[in-house]
């Protein structure tokens, strides 16, 4: 129940998050993966919402990104960026990533209803990779606006084996585009992205929002384990070669190695077993490693080791092990111009600006290739995400909307 005019920012962009959560790919969950049927339905929503809002050009770029764009007092003016993502993990929430998307809808809506036009355009991307859950990718979306991303990136594949690009044609995009979505420095201003804390520390300050200082850096690898499938009723336990068993050794190594550092994290997130019968020694482990830090020498020393440990316990074992580092980002951090002007933005809304790092990764690393970036966070209920119990209010939604805004139109920029 919200207290929020009707007419208010965050009333509007409450309807809109409202909107988007049903597209999913699993009843009763929120699961949108990237180029899913049901990311496909929230890009064809999304372009409704832009359109209404009052962009002037509204178009789904090669890669699946819903582009959105408000002309400045004059056409072709260099853009001011707002976006974020509109895929989910499985069985994830409505907030995160559709919160930077929405905002953004909102921020022009505001000017075009105000018949407003700046000394600049502003640009709403829906980026839809974010996540990476389907493919083992890293930001493909957003990185092709970068132009880091290469041709490599699209071959990636989910686990039935179809291709970034394959299933871009069968989403409708033309993937062979994907280079011509690089954009020219000069004709950005800089990137701004407004995200759900995932974290406890403003809900702990009783902050509505927060002011983004910089992104953990993050490496994610698929390590498999193949060892000796048999009978569970007839191999002797010291003649295995057991893949579970072995694997099992290497997450408690991960475990361990992650927590020797007060600000680094080390998770295994997926762990699939072959041939998976109750009475079959397992053949193969297949499992994920993400692991992140602030500091980047930090995390090549703390991967390295779990790299090690893995090996030496593979090697004890009698199994073989394969490790692909697929995804590697580093410290990111944001831009001190956007920094600064959100927590201008912030203290003109009576708001302490309390400026903090952050744990988890963001389309805004990527885009902090191409142009200065920033980010504005808000407040999320226990700080909890990648989960169906994520949750925030109405009111701290139309909060950071109107700071959002606020930053917009007080944003000047000098070529
Ligand atoms: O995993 C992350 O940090 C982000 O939510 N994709
Ligand atoms: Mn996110
Ligand atoms: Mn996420």
């Amino acid at each position: 129940m919200t207290h929020l005019s009707p007419n208010a920012l965050g009333a509007r962009a409450w309807n809109r998050l409202e909107a988007l959560r049903q597209f999913t790919d699993e009843a009763g969950k929120i699961t949108r993966l990237y180029l899913s049927p049901s990311h496909r339905q929230a890009v064809d929503a999304t372009v409704l919402m832009m359109r209404e809002a009052g962009c002037d050009h509204v178009h789904v770029d090669a890669l699946g990104s819903v582009i959105g764009r408000y002309e400045g007092k004059g056409a072709g003016l260099p853009a001011l960026l707002i976006g974020s993502h509109i895929d989910t993990v499985v069985d994830g929430g409505a907030y995160d990533g559709a919160l930077g998307v929405i905002a953004g809808i909102g921020v022009v809506e505001a000017l075009h209803e105000a018949g407003e036009r700046l000394d600049f355009a502003v640009e709403i991307l829906a980026f839809g990779d974010e996540e990476n859950v389907r493919f083992a990718s890293n930001l493909t979306s957003s990185r092709a606006l970068a132009g880091t991303l290469d041709a490599a990136g699209l071959e990636a594949k989910d686990e039935n084996g179809i291709s970034i690009h394959r299933a871009l044609l069968d989403f409708g995009c033309d993937p062979s585009e994907w280079a011509s979505l690089k954009r020219d420095p000069s004709s950005v201003l800089g990137y701004v992205e407004m995200h759900i804390e995932q974290g406890p520390v403003l809900e702990a300050e009783n902050l509505a929002v927060g002011v983004v200082t910089a992104i953990n850096g993050a490496s994610r690898w698929t390590l498999t384990v193949s060892g000796k499938a048999g009978h569970a009723g007839t191999v002797p336990m010291k003649l295995r070669h057991d893949a579970l068993t072995a694997a099992a050794e290497m997450a408690l190594a991960i475990e361990r190695l992650g927590a020797n550092d007060a600000h680094t994290v080390a998770t295994v997130g997926r762990f699939q077993v072959e041939p998976g019968a109750v009475n079959v020694i397992p053949a193969k482990v297949r499992f994920t490693l993400d692991a992140r830090s602030p500091d980047d020498a930090i995390r090549a020393r703390m991967v390295e080791e779990i790299a090690a440990a893995c090996k030496a316990i593979a090697a004890r074992r009698g199994v073989e092990l394969t490790i692909d580092r697929f995804f590697e980002s580093k410290a990111t951090p944001m831009a001190a111009t956007f920094v600064t002007g959100l927590s201008d933005a912030v203290s003109r809304h009576q708001i302490a600006p309390r400026l903090l790092p952050s744990g988890a990764g963001h389309d805004a690393m990527a885009m902090a290739e191409l142009c200065p970036a920033g980010m504005l966070f808000v407040r999320c209920k226990g700080g909890i995400s990648h989960s169906p119990e994520e949750a925030m209010t109405a009111e701290d939604c139309d909060i950071a909307i109107e700071v959002l805004l606020d930053f917009v139109r007080s944003f000047r920029y000098r070529f």
